[in-house]
């Protein structure tokens, strides 16, 4: 059912210092700050020949990456995202299978303009994991 990895996303406490860091250490292609209010995060992506890396760093009181970040205050990887050609056909079948799906089990309109759910990290080797219908 899952597709293409779409991103690896990394919660970070310094949003200039990551970006240099995959800038100027790894050699990567960044973008510039992209604020993101509606889900909490200014994101910096950094775009690699077959995926991307977004650096997700809190944006307001209520970021939803702000406890992520006060458990792990040098960052880490907070979700991986993968593609499916249809979100409502991916939600029944993990459904199906006993898997948790976070939230109200509707698909959100995510930071790509699509519609994402996320699943239970418990149920998926301790990593939330995020669907995003390419
Ligand atoms: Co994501």
């Amino acid at each position: 059912m899952i597709g293409k990895l779409n991103h690896v996303a990394i919660a970070v406490p310094d949003l200039e210092a990551a970006t240099r860091l995959y800038r100027d250490t790894l050699g990567g292609t960044v973008s510039a700050p992209v604020p993101q209010p509606a889900h909490g995060v200014t994101v910096v992506f950094v775009t690699l020949p077959n995926t991307k890396i977004e650096l997700l760093h809190p944006l307001g009181e209520s970021s939803p990456i702000r406890g992520f970040l006060d458990k792990n205050p040098t960052g880490g990887v907070h979700h991986v995202c993968f593609e499916v050609e249809d979100i409502l056909a991916a939600r029944d079948q993990m459904k199906a299978t006993g898997a948790r799906v976070l939230g109200d089990g509707q698909p959100k309109i995510g930071a790509h303009d699509k519609p994402v759910l996320f699943l239970h990290p418990k149920d998926f080797l301790g990593t939330l994991v995020e669907l995003e219908q390419a």
